[in-house]
């Protein structure tokens, strides 16, 4: 059975999808100009992002909420997330400092770094769009295929799959931190809108057997078949 909550966009390029993607952001920015918007790493927005920081949009009153950190690396480590993110987004974009949020890799307790970035989450309100990509074994941010879903902000062993696909952006594999903070599937499953963003063939098609297989923790993005506020924008070709 088809499921009507969850609308697909296949792209015939990289850049159609990142074009796509990014009008679809710009849309929800321009008509909620306090929009609450959770963010992904990886190769896979990286064009989205480009064109959102030549469209001139007002961010200037948005919050912005990444999905994940790697736990021992600083802000100021340009292997972090929260470089990726200022060199990819935040400095083209007019988002003041205070609405930037994101989990803190060397915080002294992870744990309630954790505790605080659910917090954080919980007094801003719902996301009103959480923007995915996907890991090549299924995983959302970085909640990894587990036994089961994990609701809250929590510190993620990463996989052996996650290490190797992650290790293309340090100098090489060992480098790459064993583990990772992660939002938890709650806030993800609580956004108002959901935006997937899928490139190339592998990954097409572990999503077409996520979504027409088990709601599994084994396969994490299995889970959106319970939203029921999706748009997925594909495209099978490789990113080039
Ligand atoms: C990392 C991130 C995920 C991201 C995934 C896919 O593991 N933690 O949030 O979705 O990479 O990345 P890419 O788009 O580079 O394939």
């Amino acid at each position: 059975m088809t499921n009507k909550y969850i609308k697909q966009i296949n792209c015939s390029d990289y850049q159609e999808l990142s074009g796509r993607a990014a009008a679809l952001v710009a849309d929800i920015v321009k008509k909620q100009p306090k929009a609450r918007l959770g963010l992904p790493t990886g190769s896979t927005p990286i064009g989205m992002y480009k064109i959102l920081g030549e469209m001139n949009l007002d961010f200037s009153l948005c919050h912005t909420f990444n999905l994940d950190e790697y736990a021992g690396l600083a802000s100021s480590d340009k292997r972090s997330y929260r470089a990726f993110m200022q060199e990819q987004l935040f400095s083209r974009i007019n988002l003041p400092e205070s609405g930037i949020h994101f989990l803190n890799g060397t915080a002294q307790d992870l744990e309630k770094e954790c505790r605080r970035y659910d917090e954080e989450l919980e007094r801003l309100g719902p996301l009103n769009l959480q923007i995915l990509g996907m890991g090549l074994n299924g995983h959302i941010g970085f909640n990894e295929p587990a036994d089961s879903f994990i609701p809250q902000a929590h510190i993620q062993p990463l996989s052996p799959s996650t290490i190797k696909a992650n290790s293309r952006f340090f100098n090489q594999e060992s480098e790459v931190p064993r583990q990772a903070l992660t939002m938890g599937v709650a806030p993800i499953m609580r956004a108002e809108k959901i935006l997937l963003l899928i490139c190339g063939k592998e990954k097409c098609a572990l999503l077409e057997k996520a979504l027409s297989g088990p709601i599994t923790p084994k396969l994490p993005v299995s889970l959106l078949q319970l939203h029921s506020n999706v748009t997925i924008i594909t495209c099978t070709k490789d990113q080039a």
